[in-house]
């Protein structure tokens, strides 16, 4: 795109392609790969409830703040910041937004690769004869490996890039639109089939029954930042996307809708994962990463025409985590684009071979890294706390300072209600939100967590 094209910019059209694109950013990997594996190592039910109450109390509001600040700027996430509030230091949440992309990039392009392994994997029938033992080895054979885990993870790099090269509308909304309901279905039909399975019951109370003793200050940060990555919110993924919304979009039910679905699509994930992990005899707190890739191929292999399903499956799963990925990616690209007058080509060639550098690093972390450690974590993890459990909420509790408290009222009221056009029946409540309760709870669960508070 030539700098000419790239200052009249580019947008998404419709209305459905708006909510494809931003639920296209929140539906991935996050619901569905890291979903099931924190709630097994968090102890269950207890911490679906935290993370359900986080995305209606926290999440919710921050996405419509992002919303508010990306289309009133209709900038990238640094320059927003810099429009709305020229000569402070606002844009700061800007820059720890691209470092948060930047990172998550890196390592959701490992699990990413994994999954188009697990592609490859169904087609050629690899999960056939294989008992729940040996598909666990196989696994744990691919994952520390050298050589094959980064060359998907390159592929997969390369792919984001490829979509981000074709713009906003060509790109992203074709994508996204056409997709995610066939994900829907399938996770549907993994559920069927999982609470089928025998001794599958101990599944859903674990999911659902909360035991609250299992709660604890890292359960419960771990609970906001599960919340915020899921929502792909603290970061300005959405501040990008919002600032390419045309003026007639209501934010509000934007906001509501995609949290809704985001939440529906991980449930969904941990009813398909839970009841056949007991069925199977395996302990949550077990697979980690790798918690999904051990145990769908047992249900696939359980399933009438399994070998089809499991195929859709991975397929979509790398489609889902794609259009997670992209949005990720702009927050990168639309910043050296505009910020820098860079080339969209140019920027995106840079985003992503830094991304694959440092994502190199998080692909290696169970195989040739794995002494390489912090506190008893990998790489992997570290970026992955670092990114998802401190960079997006604090973020998200900047975001809500700012629309809360810096921001105008009217300005924020002008903006939510499409310059009055439309009736804003919860803006009292969403003003509320944002001003106080989100702002107090994310900083109280920070100060607890590193333990200078203790409630
Ligand atoms: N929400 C995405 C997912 O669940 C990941 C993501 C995080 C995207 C942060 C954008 C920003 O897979």
């Amino acid at each position: 795109m030539s700098l000419k094209e790239s200052s009249n910019r580019d947008g998404f059209t419709s209305k459905f392609g708006i909510l494809a694109a931003a639920a296209g950013s929140a539906i991935g990997l996050g619901n569905i790969w890291r979903f099931p594996y924190v709630v097994g190592e968090s102890g269950g039910g207890a911490f679906l409830l935290v993370y359900l109450s986080f995305v209606l109390l926290l999440g919710i509001p921050v996405m419509l703040s992002e919303f508010v600040i990306g289309r009133k700027s209709k900038r990238n996430t640094f320059g927003a910041f810099k429009k709305i509030a020229p000569g402070t230091l606002w844009p700061v949440i800007g820059v720890m937004g691209i470092v948060a992309a930047f990172v998550i990039l890196a390592f959701y392009s490992t699990i990413a690769g994994w999954t188009l392994h697990y592609v490859y994997l169904s087609i050629t029938n690899g999960f056939q004869g294989r008992d729940t033992a040996e598909l666990t080895l196989m696994f744990e054979m691919f994952q520390t490996s050298t050589v094959l885990p980064v060359i998907w993870q390159l592929i997969f790099i390369s792919l984001t890039a490829v979509i981000i090269l074709s713009g906003v509308k060509k790109g992203i909304e074709k994508y996204s639109k056409i997709l995610m309901p066939f994900l829907l279905l399938l996770l549907i039909a993994l559920s069927v089939r999982s609470v089928t399975l025998p001794g599958s019951l101990d599944g859903l109370v674990f999911l659902f029954k909360p035991d609250f003793s299992k709660l604890s200050s890292s359960v419960i940060l771990g609970a906001l930042g599960q919340a915020f990555f899921s929502l792909s919110i603290g970061m300005g993924a959405l501040i990008t996307y919002s600032s390419y919304f045309p003026a007639k979009t209501n934010l509000s039910n934007t906001a509501f809708e995609v949290s809704i679905a985001d939440v529906i699509i991980a449930i969904l994930a941990g009813i398909a994962i839970f009841p056949a992990m007991f069925s199977l005899g395996m302990q949550p707190e077990m697979g980690g990463a790798g918690l999904i890739f051990m145990v769908l191929p047992n249900v696939f292999l359980q399933i009438p025409g399994g070998y089809i399903v499991s195929i859709a499956f991975f397929i979509l799963l790398a489609i889902a985590a794609l259009t997670s990925s992209i949005s990720i990616m702009e927050v990168v690209v639309a910043f050296l684009v505009e910020e820098f007058n860079m080339v969209r080509r140019h920027a995106t060639a840079i985003t992503a071979i830094a991304a694959a550098t440092v994502g190199l690093f998080c692909t290696l972390s169970w195989g040739a890294l794995e002494n390489v450690t912090l506190g008893g974590r990998n790489i992997f993890d570290v970026l992955d706390f670092t990114a998802s459990n401190v960079l997006l909420p604090l973020g998200g509790l900047l975001i809500v300072i700012f629309v809360g408290w810096y921001m105008k009222f009217t300005e924020v009221k002008d903006e939510m209600s499409n310059q009055g056009a439309l009736m804003l029946k919860f803006l009292g409540l969403f003003r509320f939100l944002v001003r106080f309760i989100a702002p107090v709870a994310i900083a109280i669960i920070f100060l607890n967590a590193i333990g200078i508070l203790r409630v």
